[in-house]
């Protein structure tokens, strides 16, 4: 079922793909790194330019984590576990910050600790950035 006329999914100044509904016909474009283009070629070689039938990959690289987002949001499945704008209000951490540490390899709470600077003070947020993880990472 389709729900959207237009999605857009990027890592900010890195990678996106975006899906246009013009009528009868989709239209997916992408830009990105080789690692991204290569993976959206070779999804179009294997399963087809209908993108609502992509399968989800599995893996943590960055590619499939935005592929995987892409899919559910074109499916209307996509259920991000953090609602808010910021994640860690002690240190003023944005929700969007932790979640481009995640894409881009923070792939444990320390390591998005580090790079954020999110959990760094009473620790409240830890919980909330493990969510964020887990349901990037898996
Ligand atoms: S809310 Fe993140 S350290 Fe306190």
């Amino acid at each position: 079922m389709q729900s959207a006329k237009k999605l857009s999914v990027e890592i900010e100044g890195r990678d996106q793909i975006t899906w246009e509904s013009l009528g009868e016909q989709n239209k997916v474009t992408f830009v990105g790194c080789f690692e991204f283009t290569q993976l959206v070629k070779n999804y179009r070689t294997h399963f087809g330019n209908d993108v609502f039938k992509w399968p989800l990959p599995n893996g943590s690289t960055h590619s499939e984590m935005i592929i995987r987002e892409f899919i559910l949001k074109l499916k209307g499945r996509w259920e991000y576990p953090y609602k808010d704008e910021e994640i860690c209000h002690c240190r003023h951490v944005k929700t969007k910050t932790v979640d481009n540490a995640v894409l881009n390899g923070a792939h444990t709470h320390e390591l998005a600790s580090r790079w954020t600077g999110c959990s760094t003070a009473c620790g409240t947020c830890k919980p909330d950035v493990e969510k964020v993880i887990k349901y990037r990472v898996g």
